[in-house]
């Protein structure tokens, strides 16, 4: 596997994930084929509107997602981005799209989950946090314990701010490396980082089974599966 980079321990490096670096946990990516996303349209499930109008399908949707992840494990190109932070320790980001936690359960520690976490919701009338897992999830829509209003999940939706902007902006501008693995390069703002990075001067790598939207930008494309090239383009890079 070709690669033209050697990292060095003081390199500012990122990492963006996508749904294609949990694919091979064995989670749907959003943009498959048929354009569903577990059988729903993405609007129909992933929107303030949706939750205001359907909240009980949106709940069924998400409780659905939940306990999917009792059932998956991280997968090595997971586990490679752990070995990447243990060797470049305070100067590696990771900012990823994913909800699913995967990344935490493989041991990396400076995740920036940017769309939310499946394992948190809050009120959504006095804005209280909770953890999935305080919330008795027989309640068709469950209730805040303080307020009584109806909690949602902790996911940035469409037409939502995303999560931790001001650092990420921060990284983009720092960084010296951006490798962006499994993410289609459709959903804004993460879609624009590979060309921010770059314009501070940023090298950036994608791993991706297809040709990405973005790819001009590309210094380095490897197409494949990340959970069988990233372990080895990893070792190649800190070697
Ligand atoms: P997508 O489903 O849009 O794209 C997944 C990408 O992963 C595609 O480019 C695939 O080619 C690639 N892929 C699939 N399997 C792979 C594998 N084994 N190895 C490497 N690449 C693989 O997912 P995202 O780009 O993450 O937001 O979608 C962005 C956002 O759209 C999501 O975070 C979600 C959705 O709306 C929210 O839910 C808030």
């Amino acid at each position: 596997m070709k690669t033209n980079y050697k990292f060095h321990k003081e390199d500012e490096i990122t990492v963006l994930t996508g749904a294609g670096i949990s694919a091979e946990s064995g989670i749907k990516t959003f943009r498959d084929r048929d354009g569903l996303w577990e059988n729903h349209r993405i609007e129909e499930v992933a929107s303030p509107i949706a939750f205001s109008k359907n909240p009980e399908m949106v709940w069924k949707f998400y409780k659905q997602r939940y306990l999917q992840l009792a059932k998956v494990s991280p997968n090595p190109a997971h586990f490679a981005l752990k070995k990447l932070e243990d060797f470049s320790g305070s100067n590696f980001n990771l900012i990823t799209q994913n909800v699913d936690g995967l990344h935490q359960i493989a041991g990396n520690q400076n995740v920036l989950e940017m769309h939310g976490s499946l394992r948190h919701c809050f009120c959504s009338k006095c804005l209280q946090s909770f953890e999935i897992k305080e919330i008795d999830l027989d309640q068709i829509i469950p209730k805040c314990t303080h307020c009584t209003g109806n909690l949602r999940p902790d996911i940035v939706w469409f037409g939502e701010m995303p999560y931790k902007m001001e650092i990420i902006d921060k990284i983009l501008e720092n960084t010296k490396y951006l490798i962006v693995i499994g993410t289609s390069g459709i959903v804004y703002p993460a879609a624009r980082f590979l060309s921010i990075a770059k314009y501070f001067g940023a090298k950036a790598i994608e791993i991706n089974l297809e040709y990405p939207l973005n790819s001009t930008v590309l210094d380095e494309f490897h197409q494949g599966k990340a959970g069988e090239m990233l372990p080895e383009l990893i070792e190649r890079w800190i070697s």
